[in-house]
């Protein structure tokens, strides 16, 4: 089992990760609406991305015989007044669950807890790919500018972006 301490800040962090995918999905339908169908698949894929990290907690909750609970997830936006505002949105949400995937890291280094500081490994991976890759869509956005022909080309490459899925098992993925 792990600590009541950090059962509770892993339930926080699944009902992030469910806020995380909310906002992505959010994100995903305004772009369907703004006739950039490529950037909404890339953020279609954002949100599975992200139900799969929190049914990778809970996977974890289950395995060390601890209780999940989910609670309400808030509101999100629903609209960006551009690509690169949602971009930029995104790297800022993403730099903050790097530093809630941190402080789940100091819990469990605290408590002498290290099979969870082990599983939490694959997260603060995550993290960094998570904010390269954002960043990297920003600068490309920020190269662009007001040129339409570049929003369409990058619309068509974001397009392009699968779905793979992760291995949500407990153990899986170091
Ligand atoms: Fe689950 Fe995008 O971090």
């Amino acid at each position: 089992m792990v600590s009541k301490r950090l059962e509770a800040a892993i339930n926080k962090q699944i009902n992030a990760e469910l806020w995380s995918a909310y906002l992505y999905l959010s994100m995903s339908m305004h772009f369907n609406n703004e006739g950039l169908p490529g950037i909404a698949n890339w953020f279609l894929n954002q949100f599975k991305e992200e139900q799969d990290h929190a049914h990778k907690f809970m996977n974890y909750m289950n395995a060390k015989g601890n209780r999940v609970e989910l609670t309400p997830i808030d509101k999100v936006d629903t609209s960006w007044k551009s690509v690169l505002h949602a971009f930029e949105e995104t790297l800022k949400h993403e730099r903050v669950v790097t530093q809630l995937i941190n402080d789940l890291v100091t819990i469990a280094k605290e408590e002498k807890d290290y099979a969870s500081d082990n599983f939490l490994q694959w997260f603060v991976n995550e993290q960094v790919e998570e904010e390269e890759t954002a960043q990297g869509i920003i600068d490309s956005l920020r190269l662009i500018g007001d040129n339409g022909f570049g929003v369409y080309s990058l619309d068509k490459e974001l397009g392009t972006r699968t779905y793979t899925a992760a291995d949500v098992s407990a153990t899986g993925g170091e």
